[in-house]
Order: structure tokens, then sequence, then C-alpha cells
């Protein structure tokens, strides 16, 4: 496969993606085997390519939606509140929800997300993200099921963008910062 010329190195292949949804298709099915009110939510934009694939691989019924959040800026908002862009279409009180993101850093927005969902009284709320840099946590956030422990880099691919481009490619890979401004 060609690789893009501002990707200094292919982290994680595709067919390594499309293992990792496998087995992670698996974890959901046994997860919510006894429930028949899982609702799948996606936040956007980065959650979408990772969420297609997953769910070619998830067998027990569920429904999908979706939520476009934006972080206040923290000088803005002392409360900590976030901006909510696209609301989910879903009422989820007393269902199952499942966050999914295509990568968690320092967990600022999630956390804020989650608080914000529980609100709403959902019987239960999890996470699941494909790749988790925990070591950039800044926010104590509980992650049901990750795909892949990332080492510290910058990531592009599989949803994850550089200037909300390159989300398209197949595959991921470390990000050339020299090509930044080429974009
Ligand atoms: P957090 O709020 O710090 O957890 O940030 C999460 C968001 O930061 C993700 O949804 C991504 O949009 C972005 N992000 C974090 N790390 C990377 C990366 O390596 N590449 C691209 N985007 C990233
Ligand atoms: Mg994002």
């Amino acid at each position: 496969m060609k690789i893009d010329k501002r990707i200094t190195e292919v982290i994680y292949t595709h067919e390594q993606i499309v293992e990792k949804c496998q087995e992670l298709g698996k974890w959901i099915d046994n997860e919510y085997k006894n429930t028949k009110d899982l609702i799948i939510v996606g936040l956007l934009k980065g959650s979408i390519p990772f969420l297609a694939e997953l769910i070619k691989h998830v067998s027990v019924d569920h429904i999908m939606d979706f939520m476009t959040v934006s972080s206040f800026d923290g000088k803005m908002n002392s409360s900590g509140n976030i901006k909510i862009i696209m609301d989910l279409k879903t009422d989820i009180f007393n269902r199952e929800v499942l966050l999914v993101e295509e990568i968690i850093d320092s967990g600022t927005t999630l956390s804020k997300v989650i608080n914000h969902l529980k609100e709403r009284a959902p019987k239960s709320l999890k996470v699941l993200t494909l790749l988790n840099k925990d070591f950039n946590r800044k926010f104590p956030l509980k992650i049901a099921k990750y795909g892949f422990l990332a080492p510290n880099h910058f990531y592009a691919g599989f949803g994850l963008d550089v200037k909300e481009k390159l989300r398209n490619l197949p595959y991921i890979g470390i990000f050339d910062k020299s090509k930044f401004n080429d974009l």
C-alpha cells in the first residue's frame, strides 16, 4: 500500500485495526448479551471510520446515535461545561450507552461528556476507544475497553485528523510535524 508522504511511520496497519475491531466486537457482544437496549454513541467526527469497521463485527442488536461537542476555553468557562453542537436524537434514559471514541488523550472533553450524559440517567454508560494515550490523562476516566495503548506520538489516519484532514487514511501513522503548514 502507498503511504501518505506526510506520515513518517505506520504504527497500526489496516489489517491490525480490522483484527482489533473483530476482538472489540466480540467484547461488545459479550458485554451486552443480556440487553435489548444498547445504544452505541459515536462522537463526531473522529469516531466514524472506527465505528464503521467496528459494527461489522458486532452481532448484538443495537441502535447508533451521534453527538458533536466542543470544549469551551478553560479560561472562559470555569464550570467546565461543554458546548453541544449536535445532540443525540435518542432518549438514553434507562438504556445502555456505549460511547465510542477514536482516541482518548487528556480525557478533558470526554470526562465532561460523560458527566453531562449521566444527568440523563442511562442504565449504564461505558467508554470504548480505539487508541488510549493513558500517560497523558488529566481527568480520571474509567475506560471499559480500549484497542491499543498508544505510545506518545501525534497520529493521523483512521479518523484521527490534522487540521481536519487525513481522517481518510486506512491506517494510523505518525504525522510528520514539519509538514503541518502544508495542510
Ligand atoms: P482529549 O480531550 O485530550 O482526550 O483529546 C481528545 C481529542 O484530541 C481527540 O478526540 C482527538 O481529536 C485529539 N487528539 C489527541 N491525540 C491525537 C493524535 O495523536 N492525533 C490526532 N488527534 C489527537
Ligand atoms: Mg477529535
